[in-house]
């Protein structure tokens, strides 16, 4: 047998994505529940255009999401019945700390999720929990920006020793932040920021990283005072760079762009700012405000390396006339010896063996697949019922590709949690129908349906092979 008999088997979601209930029990209001659908989504995502209130212009998709936050213990039945041994979800920071950093933090959502995590314990499934997914207090972003103010440090520890010290026994793996080089690409999704005229964007998003660095190595520090059973893990939007051509130019572009996004991971996994970045600041101007201490403080690194794989990415050395495609908030030339989803993310199964390969030489850490899938739109006929087959293709080619990775390459994974087990709200576009899950979600980009859940083709298929751990694709 290929993976190991504890290989950690499961799926993926975030709050802001399933839960709904918003206003509900407590809860305060986070920088992605104010993403609309539409096309102005895009220029909130990346703090060019500023919209911290609701209004009636737009829709609000995690207004409701899936409604998770009534159906949890139904959908996690589900989850039991494919066989998980794993379920990697977020903590919403507003259902604990309203504003951010309140007096006490929110008994009703510390109820809220104790309730899922006994749940998921009954079914022998481990949580793998994420503190913070896309996920900023909007008080703290009215306030103080965002992540550019060193009080987001503090505020986050403190949420983070409330969950973990509330939790201990019952959640042992934890991400700090999701997806942390996004912070690049879209500063308002990964960090609260909006940038006003005039504003020096690589400043801020640079000094927003180093907060978000501080922050995610103090709560490493603390998670193993508070339980030494406690693993912690960084996240990273995952997928390398291939140059175009065999030109050394293609090359270089291609090692400078997977710096940009290492370089978050770097310090994490290894403790120190690396001397790439260290020349970048030097010679963009950056000056990173730094306390004392912080350097010594990196120093806590990481328990294992998490990341998400959708697609590889191809760059250039050369400005020329390419065309190009997204894949996660990537743009990319497209690659002429690959295909694309729907959506134009384009399907590199072996750039996940690739990619795994890299991070492991690099890191030497133990690796966790945390995010991998297919978003597609699916017809669903009148029982609910979907006959995914691209699906299916997609995740068996996938899973081939890490299993190669284990056995013929010697990486060490501890798991792999497939994106979106159940349907859920798209993070780039709001959709509903950019569907990723086993489990079909009755409810439409306008809102309407009914919530109601029902197994697409795909969910037998996961069942059997994680009852076969793996063997039977
Ligand atoms: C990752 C995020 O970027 O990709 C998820 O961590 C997101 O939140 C997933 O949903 C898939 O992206 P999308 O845009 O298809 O939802």
């Amino acid at each position: 047998m290929t993976l190991p008999d504890n290989f950690l088997w499961g799926g993926a979601t975030a709050a802001n994505q399933v839960e709904g209930g918003i206003l509900e029990g407590g809860r305060g209001l986070s920088n992605i529940d104010l993403l609309p659908t539409g096309p102005d989504r895009a220029a909130i995502s990346s703090g060019m255009m500023e919209l911290l209130d609701w209004d009636e212009k737009h829709f609000y998709p995690a207004k409701e999401a899936i409604d998770m936050y009534h159906h949890y213990k139904d959908d996690i039945k589900l989850f039991a019945e494919m066989g998980f041994k794993v379920y990697r979800m977020s903590i919403s920071w507003t259902r604990i700390f309203p504003n951010g950093d309140d007096k006490e933090p929110n008994q009703k959502g510390l109820d809220f999720y104790r309730d899922i995590f006994e749940e998921l314990r009954s079914y022998q499934i481990e949580p793998l929990v994420t503190l913070a997914h896309f996920d900023v207090p909007v008080s703290m972003i009215k306030r103080f920006g965002g992540w550019r103010d060193r009080k987001l440090v503090d505020a986050y520890v403190r949420y983070a020793e409330t969950v973990m010290t509330a939790f201990k026994g019952l959640v042992k793996y934890w991400l700090t932040f999701n997806e942390i080089n996004i912070l690049i690409h879209s500063p308002f999704v990964g960090g609260g920021l909006v940038f006003k005229a005039g504003d020096n964007k690589q400043q801020l998003i640079y000094q927003a990283a180093h907060h978000q660095l501080v922050a995610s190595s103090r709560v490493t520090k603390l998670a193993h005072v508070i339980d030494p059973d406690n693993k912690i893990g960084c996240m990273l939007a995952g997928g390398m760079h291939y140059p175009y051509t065999c030109r050394p130019e293609d090359y270089k572009q291609a090692i400078d762009s997977d710096r940009e996004n290492y370089f978050f991971i770097d310090v994490q996994a290894r403790g120190y700012y690396p001397n790439y970045a260290r020349k970048m600041f030097e010679r963009e101007g950056i000056n990173l405000v730094m306390a004392d201490g912080d350097l010594e403080m990196l120093k806590n690194t990481v328990d294992f390396v998490s990341f998400s794989y959708y697609s590889s990415r191809t760059v250039s050395g050369f400005e020329e006339d390419y065309e190009t495609t997204t894949g996660n908030l990537f743009r990319s030339i497209k690659n002429p010896h690959l295909k694309s989803t729907e959506w134009g993310w384009q399907i590199d199964p072996l750039g996940l063996r690739n990619a795994l390969n890299q991070l492991y030489d690099r890191y030497q850490k133990p690796l966790f697949i945390v995010e991998n899938g297919l978003g597609a739109k699916d017809i669903p006929d009148e029982n609910g019922y979907v006959e995914d087959d691209y699906r299916i293709d997609y995740m068996r080619q996938h899973i081939a590709a890490f299993k190669d990775a284990v056995e013929i390459d010697g990486v060490d994974l501890l798991g792999y949690t497939s994106w979106g087990c159940i349907d859920l709200i798209s993070a780039s576009t709001g959709q509903m129908s950019k569907r990723y899950g086993f489990i079909y979600v009755d409810r439409d980009d306008d809102g309407v349906g009914s919530f109601k859940r029902s197994k697409k083709k795909s969910f037998a298929w996961y069942k059997q092979v994680i009852a076969s751990n793996g063997e039977q694709l």
